[in-house]
């Protein structure tokens, strides 16, 4: 089965063996499927992987749906979506049913059950501050379990998830979102601030719906929209460095963007550590650094794994010559 459809990156990969899990019902016969092979690749919306040769065994998209809204706690508004749900439509529909908390992530490519595997996050909010757990078969015990957000280890694009990889298959997400009386929008992030000052001129306090607007209109004019142009978003993480490095660099590059981070270190803008080394807009081949956002790397038509991994680590040599720091990816190589 080619899976050219099925990745953001439209690498022309191929699967050997693919089933889609639709039903729960299918869950005995999909742990004895992967027992057989010993194991399998989990596939969501396939934003956030980066395909290097076809895939031995067996691959299984995750195609799980529903929503459930449960208003009854004074916590908050409970929301379970199953792990298939496309996550801006999920976002989209919640605001529709006047559930606030996750405006901040529209417009994010891919599944429902993908968004805690990377801790999905943008414009000042990280999907692990309203998972309140994740459901997850353990296809080698044949066990399914409620992790409580503390057990998954979120982290900066991280997760006890994307640590061990095809462990577990994430089947639904729990997540607790502020009842809209008690919802306060997350407006700090610089660019979130300077779209929304029109609205919030306008005497009236900013909603949910308009941080969604303009999340989606920032995310539009920077990132190639992925049916367009194979990408996966962000291609490397933003790098933490310390407060003597980051000091370091700024003697020599007082233009340096970073941010201060609740533990005292510094997070440095990969893109613009990329943009400073003339990678914007370059092409090697199928492969290039889109033109608008440096850290997003994008296959022109035709490009394989190995033409994008030969670009990044060009990229990531120049950016380690340069600034001494190293560059880690940020999607799961397959
Ligand atoms: N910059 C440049 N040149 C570039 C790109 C960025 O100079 O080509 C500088 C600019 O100064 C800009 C700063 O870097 O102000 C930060 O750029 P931006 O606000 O676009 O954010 P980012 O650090 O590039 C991160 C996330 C994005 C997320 C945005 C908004 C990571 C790896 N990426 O990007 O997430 O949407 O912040 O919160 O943390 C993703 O993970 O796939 C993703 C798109």
């Amino acid at each position: 089965k080619s899976l050219v459809s099925l990745n953001t990156f439209g690498i022309a990969a191929r699967a050997e063996q693919f089933a889609v899990l639709h039903d729960r019902a299918q869950i005995p016969d999909l742990i004895a499927a992967c027992q057989a092979h010993g194991g399998a690749f989990f596939l969501g919306g396939g934003s956030n992987i980066l395909l290097t040769r076809d895939v031995p065994g067996l691959t299984v998209q995750v195609a799980l749906r529903g929503i459930q809204i449960d208003r009854s706690s004074e916590e908050g508004i409970r929301v379970t979506a199953a792990a298939g749900e496309n996550w801006h439509a999920f976002v989209m529909a919640l605001l529709e049913q006047d559930v606030p908390g996750l405006e901040n992530l529209a417009l994010i490519p891919g599944t429902v059950g993908a968004a805690p595997i990377q801790n999905i996050g943008a414009y000042g909010l990280e999907v692990c501050e309203r998972i309140e757990s994740v459901e997850v078969l353990d296809w080698q015990t044949g066990v399914i379990s409620h992790m409580s957000a503390q057990a998954c280890h979120f982290a900066y694009r991280e997760s006890v998830f994307k640590r061990h990889p095809g462990q577990w298959l994430v089947l639904s997400v729990t997540f607790l979102c502020p009842h809209p009386a008690q919802w306060q929008g997350i407006t700090s992030y610089r660019e979130l601030a300077d779209a929304l000052k029109p609205s919030a001129e306008e005497g009236a306090a900013v909603s949910a719906r308009q941080i969604a607007d303009a999340v989606i209109a920032i995310r539009s004019r920077k990132l190639p929209d992925p049916r367009l142009i194979g990408n996966a978003g962000s291609f490397f993480k933003n790098p933490v460095v310390s407060p003597h490095e980051r000091a370091a660099l700024l003697d020599i590059y007082p233009n340096l963007v970073n941010y201060p981070q609740a533990d005292g270190s510094f997070k440095l803008a990969a893109g613009w550590l990329i943009d400073q080394c003339g990678w914007k807009g370059r092409q090697e081949g199928a492969a290039a650094v889109h033109a608008n956002q440096a850290l997003v790397l994008i296959n022109r038509g035709g490009a394989s794994g190995a033409d994008i991994m030969a670009l990044a680590q060009a990229i990531q040599a120049d950016v380690h010559d340069r600034f001494g720091v190293t560059l880690e990816p940020e999607p799961v190589f397959v």
